[in-house]
């Protein structure tokens, strides 16, 4: 049985694509150093595949950690979601966001030279092309300057990866994640977010399930069709599944290029206003909310041109958002008890 490392594999989009391996037919090994997650995300895993993957609590910026650990451990391939992710935290603390992200990336790299692992699927984000100068977005519209010492991180990240698959025989998929939402459909797993939610759709969930007294939309004056940001809000559970076609590529040498990237998307575009009307219509009950101020560094529009991942992974999204946030909904009645 082939065995994979999924590091941050028990945060949100890693325990989903735990469960996608898993149920592919691969072996799992674990490592999360636990800061944005719990534990008991394991037994969410079991309960949904019966199989307990092996987990290493670890801080892969301990470097000597990180090399014990590769000395005793025989891998085929990895796919390395541990980072920080929030993009208004990386502004208040950059350097806690280069030091954790980049440095991991480093030591899990100088490993995988080391070891001859070859295979290696990295977790990037849509926040790399910036506000883009056309919709949809290819994989190869130009990557602007970030906005974020988070987008920066995984820009850099990029390159690194580039770099060192000139440099030797690593192979990687970089995955372009547009706007991870949603929950597996036993709500056994699902996002834990950890304090006040950053993002909307656990915002949109903690205020239906009375945690949140209303919800705050930052802008309604953007030049859209109703005034609101636009993204392309994909189910994670589809998401997941993508990293088992990613990695199969690599292990399967379909690989074109040492190097390759691809957008996960829907290839849908939806306004935050149409997100709150889709909620209300699936849960029928209607949520509060109020325009403020829009929130600095926010792109206007951004989804995804999903072609490249059709043709060549052969995969695309088969849940809507309406399905997405069905499943968020179930998953915030669950671990509310409501
Ligand atoms: C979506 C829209 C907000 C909260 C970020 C990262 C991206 C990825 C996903 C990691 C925006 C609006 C939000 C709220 C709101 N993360 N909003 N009220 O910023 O598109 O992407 O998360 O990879 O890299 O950049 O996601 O969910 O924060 O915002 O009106 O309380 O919802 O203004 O238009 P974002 P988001």
């Amino acid at each position: 049985m082939q065995k994979i490392l999924v590091t941050g594999g028990l945060g949100y989009i890693g325990s989903h694509t735990v469960v996608a391996l898993q149920e592919a037919g691969f072996e799992v090994v674990i490592i999360d150093d636990l800061s944005n997650t719990d534990e008991q995300v394991l037994q969410g895993i079991q309960k949904i595949t019966g199989i307990l993957p092996r987990f290493v609590k670890m801080d892969l910026r301990n470097k000597t950690e990180v090399s014990d650990f590769f000395n005793s451990n025989t891998l085929d391939g990895i796919i390395h979601f541990a980072a920080s992710k929030a993009v208004g935290e990386s502004v208040e603390n950059p350097l806690l966001y280069y030091e954790n992200n980049l440095h991991s990336l480093i030591y899990l790299l100088q490993n995988c030279v080391k070891k001859q692992i070859t295979n290696f699927i990295f977790s990037s984000s849509c926040t790399v092309y910036g506000e883009p100068d056309y919709l949809p977005i290819t994989e190869n519209a130009p990557i602007k300057q970030a906005i974020s010492p988070y987008g920066n991180t995984k820009q850099i990240s990029e390159e690194i990866l580039k770099d060192t698959c000139r440099a030797s025989d690593l192979q990687v998929i970089s995955l372009r994640y547009f706007n991870p939402i949603g929950a597996h459909e036993s709500a056994e797993i699902g996002e834990l977010p950890k304090g006040v939610p950053q993002n909307l759709v656990p915002f949109i969930t903690q205020t239906a399930a009375g945690i949140r007294p209303s919800l705050s939309v930052y802008g309604d004056d953007y030049p859209t069709r109703d005034g609101s940001c636009i993204r392309d809000y994909i189910h994670v559970v589809d998401l997941a599944k993508a990293h088992v076609k990613a990695i199969q590529r690599l292990m399967n040498h379909e690989h074109q290029e040492p190097y390759e990237v691809f957008n996960l998307g829907t290839g849908k575009g939806s306004s935050v206003l149409e997100v709150i009307r889709a909620f209300e219509n699936i849960t029928g009950q209607s949520l509060k909310y109020q325009i403020v101020d829009r929130r600095p560094g926010d792109v206007v529009a951004v989804y995804a041109d999903t072609s490249k991942a059709a043709k060549v992974l052969q995969w695309k999204t088969e849940q809507t958002l309406e399905d997405a946030l069905a499943s968020a909904w179930k998953w915030e009645r669950r671990i509310r008890n409501i």
